[in-house]
């Protein structure tokens, strides 16, 4: 009997995505709450002909060289793939799949719950009732900045950056300006009523300004303190993207001297830590990287992680290989 082929699975996953995968190959599967470390990744990939991955492995050169010629495919359950090296993988003749599209709905839902909790103070103050410092209603208090009818900006205008677009276009009347290196099609615009401008004019006009750009050398720090300064004082600043594409210690910095007024983060440099500056600013909304997580939308993505890994093995082509979207995807690259 030919042997099975042996497929990784780095992080726990639904029980009925794994089902799909047990009856046809030897399945190995992280059953713990914690990523592996590199090295104990590396040591599991050995003999193995696909990874089933998520943001927290990072499957660099070395991890690659550990799999060893088996490895037809890496499947990653999320779209951003900045922590894969797709050259090695390319070289190596091993497809890169990811996960666009099911999760763009629950993404920018999230952008939005970020957006207003920043802007009418929402963490905030919820902190200071469940603290037992709230003395009852008063004319100045926890005073926010207002949406409806503002300017929203978006640096990065992919499909999760449109869904935020369009939420804001046509639910809170605002004027939405964004910039991409391209601008889109005339149509795609209109569908979300959104204005090409320069980054430059973004920075300078936007009231509520959302980071939807995937994670490269190019984009590490492309918000920093010059950026910061730039935006107007009353602004709020929203990374829904990746962590690194904004200077962390300078956005701490810009908020504790008031060059901006509030932020709210999903992403940071070198998470699951956060910068200890950022812990204690009050305007500054903190989520542990959640923007997919509804549990449709997980259950999507790990669906579809399956689909890929089960076409490539089956010697078909991916659904959704990375390299289709101008890889690494979240939206073009815009700095
Ligand atoms: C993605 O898909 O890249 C998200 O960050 C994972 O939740």
């Amino acid at each position: 009997m030919a042997r099975r082929a042996a497929v990784l699975v780095t992080r726990r996953v639904f029980p009925e995505v794994l089902a799909r995968l047990t009856p046809h190959f030897d399945v190995e599967h992280n059953a713990e709450d914690q990523p592996w470390s590199p090295d104990a990744l590396r040591a599991r990939l050995a003999g193995k002909a696909a990874a089933f991955i998520t943001p927290t492995d990072r499957l660099d050169a070395a991890a690659l060289a550990a799999a060893g010629p088996q490895l037809q495919v890496v499947a990653n359950m999320a779209v951003g793939v900045n922590h894969i090296d797709i050259g090695a993988c390319d070289r190596a003749g091993v497809v890169v799949t990811h996960t666009p599209g099911v999760l763009t709905e629950a993404t920018a839902d999230l952008g939005w719950a970020l957006l207003m909790a920043a802007a009418r103070r929402v963490t905030e103050s919820e902190r200071c009732v469940r603290a037992g410092q709230w003395r009852g209603w008063a004319v100045d208090q926890f005073l926010g900045l207002d949406v409806h009818g503002q300017t929203l900006g978006i640096l990065g205008m992919g499909q999760i950056g449109q869904a935020v677009a369009r939420r804001g276009a046509h639910g809170f009347g605002m004027r939405v300006l964004y910039h991409n290196r391209k601008p889109l099609p005339a149509e795609q615009e209109a569908a979300c009523g959104a204005r090409w401008v320069t980054k430059a004019e973004l920075l300078a006009q936007a009231d509520h300004l959302v980071l939807v750009l995937p994670y490269s050398a190019e984009t590490h720090h492309c918000i920093g303190a010059a950026e910061l300064a730039a935006m107007k004082p009353t602004a709020s600043l929203i990374n829904l993207a990746r962590g690194g594409i904004v200077d962390d210690a300078a956005l701490a910095r810009a908020l504790s001297r008031g060059q901006l007024a509030a932020a709210a983060l999903d992403v940071f440099e070198g998470e699951p830590n956060v910068h200890p500056d950022l812990l204690t600013c009050d305007r500054a909304v903190l989520t542990p990287h959640i923007g997919s997580a509804t549990r449709t939308a997980r259950l999507a993505m790990a669906h579809l992680t399956a689909d890929n890994l089960l076409a490539v093995l089956a010697g078909q082509p991916a659904l959704t290989p990375a390299g289709q979207w101008h890889r690494p995807q979240h939206a073009e690259p815009a700095a």
